[in-house]
């Protein structure tokens, strides 16, 4: 946790609300999942997760340390090339891929993940026009992640996912078929995001992605990618069960890689796409008191900051959180935490009881990495600063937002 003076001697270059990036935190997620999984099982590749926080701070990172960026938009695929990661440790994914999006990917041998029959047009359409090429494309399973009781284990009350293709039969054999001679499948990608990220998800994908590689390109599939989704650490606020380890999931999907035939002869590269579990922790927010105020008994403490900053989603949790005074107290005080924005809804915390707070002290907000930032348009206000520590001091890796920024693309004439 940060001192009172240093938060005032980061806001006079960041100004005020702003972001620290953990950087140690977010090097160790990184290393523990790598140690977990290539421990067990040697061909491994992390692709993070870029819509999960795209800072090109973060991101470099992962390219110094050998990772492959996951994207799932052409402005993702554009962040990863400036960043410089080779783009054949670029993994396309996401629904909607136009065809130059594909051209420029398949130009550039990245990793793309086919999701749907236009897309596969797109690779005929590339493919006629490159006929002496060996085109490599991947394709995004849609499988049916139901578990013994015939209940489905995909996220929320959907049970049917959207994306890719379905295993049925029917809708394979036409998928076979559309694809051209010279397109070769290198890649199953089997992304599903569940109700309870256990492990048996996990085991379940790696399983059927392996059963489709066997049946259908037994010679050619060289990446079993299981997607992301998987827990990182979980904030004792958050109050849940207990959630399985890196280890756990490590141990599970390794044990199918090891024992399935298939896999065992051709060796495939075993690709995870974290995204929460990376950033989450990586990521604090720190925001300045303008107000508190006493409403027929309840008390409103309105900071600069915003529940877009730190819970985009608006989910109930209150997020892990210190209070920083400017003269410290022992005095404590039960207060909702409400955001700079002018909708009611913008709460952050709920009913807390901490130390009494005063305008101009702070809140340090902890655990808003994933889903914040990349989130957030500049509602009401602008897009807050991020900072990383550079030794003692701190460097800006984002300036606060200007406002002309946010107006510069609009038309103000009438
Ligand atoms: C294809 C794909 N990969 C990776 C992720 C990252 O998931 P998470 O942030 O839950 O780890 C997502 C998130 O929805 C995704 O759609």
């Amino acid at each position: 946790m940060k001192t009172y003076d240093e938060i005032k001697k980061i806001e006079v270059v960041a100004g005020s609300p702003f972001y620290i990036f953990n950087e140690k935190e977010f090097v160790n997620n990184f290393d523990n999942i790598t140690k977990a999984f290539g421990s067990r099982y040697e061909k491994f590749v992390i692709g993070y997760s870029f819509k999960t926080n795209y800072i090109p701070y973060m991101c470099n990172i992962i390219r110094k340390k050998g990772g492959f960026a996951e994207v799932v938009s052409r402005m993702e695929y554009d962040l990863a090339l400036k960043i410089g990661f080779d783009p054949k440790n670029i993994i396309f994914n996401g629904p909607m891929k136009h065809y130059e999006d594909i051209e420029l990917a398949l130009d550039n041998q990245s990793i793309v993940n086919l999701d749907c029959f236009p897309e596969i047009d797109h690779v005929s359409k590339y493919a006629a026009a490159n006929p002496d090429k060996s085109i490599e494309v991947g394709i995004r399973v849609n499988m049916n992640l139901s578990d013994d009781s015939g209940a489905s284990r995909v996220h929320g009350d959907i049970k049917i996912g959207r994306f890719g293709f379905s295993t049925e039969e029917s809708q394979m054999v036409r998928l076979l078929e559309s694809l051209p001679d010279n397109v070769k499948v290198i890649s199953l990608h089997g992304h599903t995001t569940s109700i309870d990220r256990s492990t048996w998800c996990y085991k379940t994908i790696a399983q059927t992605l392996c059963d489709i590689a066997v049946k259908h390109w037994p010679d050619t599939i060289r990446y079993i990618n299981i997607g992301g989704g998987i827990y990182g650490y979980i904030p004792p606020e958050f109050r849940f069960a207990e959630t399985p380890s890196f280890d756990d999931y490590a141990a599970d999907v390794a044990k199918v890689l090891n024992n399935d035939q298939w896999a065992v002869k051709q060796k495939p590269f075993l690709v995870l796409e974290p995204g929460i579990s990376m950033a989450s922790n990586a990521l604090s927010f720190i925001t300045k008191v303008i107000s508190v105020k006493a409403v027929r008994g309840k008390t409103f403490v309105t900071v600069d900051g915003s529940a877009f900053n730190t819970k985009p989603t608006f989910h109930s949790y209150n997020m892990p959180h210190y209070i920083i005074k400017q003269a410290d107290t022992d005095q404590t005080a039960v207060y909702n935490v409400v955001g700079s924005t002018c909708m009611e809804k913008d709460v952050m915390l709920t009913e807390v009881t901490n130390k009494k707070l005063e305008r101009d002290d702070y809140i340090q907000f902890d655990n808003v990495g994933a889903y914040t930032n990349v989130f957030t348009p500049p509602f009401i206000n602008v897009a807050p600063a991020i900072v990383v520590a550079d030794g003692s001091d701190y460097k800006l890796i984002r300036n606060r937002q200007k406002a002309e920024d946010v107006f510069k693309d609009y038309l103000f004439e009438g």
